[in-house]
């Protein structure tokens, strides 16, 4: 080796390995519902400094008293204590003003709600308000990270951080690289979800990345097959249950998803791939247009007026 090429090897080795050890301190979360919470909950549980943005101070306010909550029931299984769950909370502000909330931070993350336009605005907006150096990650389902990067001046430092429901007890996070996202960033974002005990899985920006791609057709096939008149409901998610070690069953787990997020994500598959296999099941679109869409709704394959305890079948699926 010439030493032009060793010293190169060394300075490419010097860069990963400061990248790999900088750990990032300030972050950002936009959007505090659902999966906002979860994801400011589990990165100031890890001792960062966190930013809680969100539009609507209701929902500030309703996603303090849930990590609150939350924290609590982590205190109460002695799997935190007190002193953390006060640390915790001290580590998160809550701001209603997006270029206030990411002017100093390292990191980015964006969790609000699931429609194109609002997103492209977002990234646009943390994009000029950021700083140069920021990344900025989205928890998208099934959003193009490569779209999303295509709208701002630092395509290489955008990427999906795909958190699962419920964030502070699910392992996973799917760790999407969109077309244009650097080595750099991908390590660094991988070293990330490492440090909050996450377990980060590295995938490509193809439609639904992995985990829809395979589970959105799962569900799908469930209701075709209920659509045909092949099984009831209760039969359906019971072969899936006990046949498969499924901890509940595909038309149960829909009703928690969300029927219209369920059919949103399809038709991205089905656009995305350009083939019939990912056509949204005639029953899923009537029902989505019927307005039962699960549990939010009170209604789907199930009803859910009661709770989410006890499985009773909603009226059009009952014997
Ligand atoms: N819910 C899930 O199970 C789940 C799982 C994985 C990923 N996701 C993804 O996470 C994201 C958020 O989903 P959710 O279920 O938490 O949605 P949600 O509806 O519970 O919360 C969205 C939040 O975004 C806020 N918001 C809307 N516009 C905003 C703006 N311009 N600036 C700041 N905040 C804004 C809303 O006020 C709301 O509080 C979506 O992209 C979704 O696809 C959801």
């Amino acid at each position: 080796m010439g030493i032009a090429e060793a010293l190169n090897s060394f300075v490419t080795f010097a860069t990963q390995t400061i990248i790999r050890f900088k750990k990032m301190k300030k972050i950002a979360v936009v959007g505090a519902g659902t999966m906002g919470n979860g994801i400011a909950h589990v990165f100031a549980q890890f001792g960062y400094d966190v930013n809680l943005i969100d539009v609507s101070q209701d929902a500030l306010d309703r996603a303090l008293k849930t990590i609150d909550k939350n924290l609590e029931r982590q205190v109460s299984k002695e799997k935190i204590t007190a002193e953390d769950k006060t640390a915790t909370l001290s580590r998160i502000t809550t701001v209603t003003d997006l270029s206030k909330g990411v002017a100093d931070r390292e990191l980015v993350v964006e969790a609000a709600t699931e429609n194109v336009d609002l997103k492209l605005k977002i990234f646009k907006q943390m994009d000029e308000f950021a700083p140069a150096d920021c990344i900025l990650a989205s928890n998208t389902s099934s959003i193009s990270i490569t779209k999303i990067g295509a709208a701002t001046s630092r395509p290489e430092k955008v990427i999906g951080m795909h958190f699962m429901n419920p964030v502070p007890i699910m392992k996973l996070v799917e760790i999407i690289r969109g077309y244009a996202t650097s080595n750099e960033v991908t390590n660094l974002i991988m070293e990330t979800s490492k440090s909050l005990t996450k377990v980060p899985v590295e995938v490509n920006d193809y439609p639904g990345f992995v985990a829809n791609r395979i589970l959105m057709p799962m569900i799908n096939e469930a209701i075709c097959t209920l659509y045909e008149g092949v099984a009831g409901v209760e039969e359906i998610d019971t072969v899936m249950k006990l046949g498969m070690a499924h901890p509940m069953g595909p038309l149960q787990l829909a009703d928690f998803i969300g029927l219209d997020v369920c059919l949103s994500i399809l038709n991205v598959l089905y656009e995305g791939f350009g083939n019939p296999k990912y056509a949204p099941c005639p029953l899923l679109v009537n029902m989505v247009t019927a307005g039962k869409k699960g549990v939010k709704s009170g209604e789907g394959f199930y009803n859910w007026t009661h709770g989410t305890k006890d499985l009773v079948l909603a009226p059009n699926f009952s014997k």
